[in-house]
């Protein structure tokens, strides 16, 4: 089969497949602070297209839209192809990173209901917060859209909250990434180990945040082989 690369992100490149689908092929790169760091971790690529695969096929089942469509090869997604919106989504449940940093809100506040905030996909201004104003003015999505998203976020945390805790872990935040085909809101890119907040109930952290905060990389290798076998189990 033809394929030819169409686009490459920090951890992902992009292969043409056919009409309506790209190949997106998962690297074993790890970045953290806009790719101020980065590094390689043997079989990462492996590992987050299979945890990103699973979690996929759990939201479809749930009659939630995904560009999900197969796998290709082990670190091969095949998905629909979508023109994404440059735009991250993070709803948090629980208090850590940015938010806390941002805002006099302390590590570990719960958020009832959850907060749900929008960034612009932009390392080079350390992705900047949007409110619906700006979204509109820079031509990314309508108001409605913003809020078709937000009720997308809320309906995919009810079903990543019971998995996760399925799995004796606790879910602090994620983010997610949207595409539109035919004017329909899809998700796109990936969700795992790199996207979400994840740690066990004694606290200990399973997720990027290993990475971002320096512990050694067998440490964050192991933790997201951890995740995903666990993962395996309760699905
Ligand atoms: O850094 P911050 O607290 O804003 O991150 C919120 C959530 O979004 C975390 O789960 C983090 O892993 C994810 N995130 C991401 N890609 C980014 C920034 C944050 O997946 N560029």
């Amino acid at each position: 089969m033809e394929t030819r690369k169409i686009g490459e992100g920090k951890t992902k490149e992009v292969y043409s497949y056919d009409a309506s689908h790209v190949l997106l092929k998962f690297k074993d790169s790890i970045t953290a602070g806009d790719g101020a760091k980065a590094d390689i971790l043997k079989d990462k690529g492996v590992i987050n297209a299979q945890t990103s695969a699973i979690i996929f096929r759990v939201l479809e089942r749930n009659n939630i839209k995904t560009h999900y469509v197969g796998m290709y090869d082990e670190r091969t997604m095949i998905a629909e192809k979508l023109s994404m919106i440059p735009v991250e989504v993070v709803l948090r449940n629980i208090a850590t990173g940015s938010i806390v940093k941002r805002l006099p809100i302390k590590e570990g506040e719960v958020f009832e209901p959850p907060i749900i905030e929008f960034f612009l996909k932009d390392d080079s201004r350390h992705d900047p917060m949007l409110n619906y104003y700006h979204m509109e003015f820079f031509k990314l999505m309508k108001k409605n859209e913003a809020e078709k998203i937000e009720s997308i976020m809320l309906k995919v945390n009810k079903i990543l909250l019971d998995l996760i805790n399925r799995m004796d872990f606790v879910l602090y935040d994620f983010k997610l990434e949207f595409g539109r085909n035919n004017n329909e809101l899809i998700i796109g890119d990936e969700i795992t180990l790199d996207s979400m907040r994840i740690r066990d109930k004694n606290g200990r952290i399973l997720d990027k945040d290993l990475y971002r905060k320096g512990y050694p990389l067998d440490i964050v290798a192991s933790s997201y082989r951890e995740f995903l076998d666990k993962l395996s189990k309760v699905v």
